[in-house]
């Protein structure tokens, strides 16, 4: 086993050392990501906006033909781990990119610092990521920025007693803590805790739980894609009914699922960084394009991730010329701002961490369809959770 540790180190730095000398001729970005099983939308979502972004900038940049090599981690993070050491050692790599949950990112980023990689994490957002490498630069979003903001919203909407549920990982447990600590401090009173399993869990118990402490709202956060069976049994449990406001992290409302909740999510307020229907022109051409190429899908907040995360990898490549191997392109990668369809965004040099507006948003209908309405707007907003 040692052994193994080690030589795969040697394989891994002199891979780092092949490509920095080597002007290759192809610029080569290995995508990662679930394009099967559970969280399989959030592999497709990304994946679509990667290669709209390509179409729409072309695939020759800095003189290099830009490569996409795409792999399904099926959402297991040591295949994560083993295809990236592939791409890395096989495929020599510039950038490694994708990451559609949090362990699978966490278990890549050894890789990324062992071969000076730039690992672009364009799905995942527990605060800590970015600090599991110096090699790794974030352009999805973190949860406690969506839940200190809704921590605020809260308080001043008058809501006192909440039931937390979130998911049991990484995110999960941030949006828990940022929620519960901001809105304490504000006031307020997070009653009752609630975890619930990762993968297919049964909401069942938990909600009648919630029914029998009737809270003012219930504070929710559960990963894209998942929020169609929450909001199910919300309705099914009757807490609606009973006067339990559902709120959240705007993952639960989804914009790429959320038609399919029916009128069981309208008025649900939930903070986020992307709404498909966010006002600005740069927007509106995006999900244009998007709708075009995919069959009328609506992007979701992962393809905003996804898309932008390709831009901040092109214009890395075109500062750069493609000289000076994985740490001048992480450089480059580094503080960039930029206008992105969430908004105005950049990447904080220090943390590499994403910088952008959280906004607080209200599912509402327009012209049939349902969509998470933007209706205050809280500045750019950095990661909370840095600097502990
Ligand atoms: C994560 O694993 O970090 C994650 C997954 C899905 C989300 C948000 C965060 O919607």
């Amino acid at each position: 086993m040692q052994k193994r540790v080690f030589i795969s180190a040697i394989a891994l730095a002199a891979a780092a050392f092949t490509s920095a000398v080597q002007a290759q001729e192809t610029f080569k970005i290995g995508l990662i990501l679930p394009m099967t099983g559970p969280f399989a939308s959030t592999g497709k979502q990304i994946e679509a906006a990667a290669r709209l972004y390509m179409a729409q900038n072309g695939s020759t940049v800095a003189g290099k033909k830009v490569e996409l090599i795409l792999k399904d981690d099926t959402a297991a993070p040591d295949v994560t781990k083993r295809l990236a050491q592939e791409l890395v050692v096989n495929e020599k790599v510039n950038v490694l990119a994708g990451f559609g949950l949090t362990p699978l990112a966490l278990a890549t980023a050894p890789i990324a610092t062992q071969s000076k990689t730039p690992l672009v994490v364009m799905a995942a957002a527990t605060s800590s990521i970015t600090q599991a490498s110096p090699f790794i630069i974030r352009t999805s979003f973190t949860l406690p920025q969506a839940a200190v903001a809704l921590g605020d919203w809260a308080a001043k909407d008058n809501i006192k007693r909440v039931v937390s549920l979130v998911s049991d990982f990484g995110p999960g447990i941030d949006a828990e803590k940022y929620f519960k600590d901001r809105f304490t401090f504000n006031g307020g009173q997070v009653v009752e805790t609630l975890r619930v399993p990762m993968r297919n869990p049964d909401f069942a118990p938990f909600l009648q739980k919630v029914r029998d402490i009737k809270p003012d709202a219930l504070y929710v956060f559960v990963p894209s894609g998942a929020g169609t069976a929450l909001m199910k049994q919300f309705a099914e449990r009757g807490l609606d009914k009973a006067g339990i406001r559902l709120i959240g992290t705007g993952d639960v409302t989804d914009d790429d699922i959320l038609n399919g909740m029916g009128d069981v999510a309208l008025g649900v307020v939930t903070s986020h960084h992307y709404s498909t229907s966010h006002n600005s022109a740069l927007n509106q051409k995006f999900v244009q394009a998007f709708e075009k190429a995919n069959n009328n899908l609506r992007p979701n907040f992962m393809a905003v991730g996804g898309y932008d995360g390709m831009r901040v990898i092109y214009e890395a490549l075109k500062a750069t010329k493609g000289q000076g191997g994985g740490e001048a392109l992480l450089n480059a990668m580094k503080g960039q701002i930029f206008e992105s369809p969430r908004g105005p965004m950049f990447i904080d040099a220090q943390t590499r961490d994403v910088v952008h507006n959280i906004y607080i948003r209200k599912v509402e209908k327009v012209n049939g369809q349902l969509y998470n309405t933007e209706f205050e707007t809280i500045k750019d907003v950095k990661d909370p959770g840095k600097n502990k």
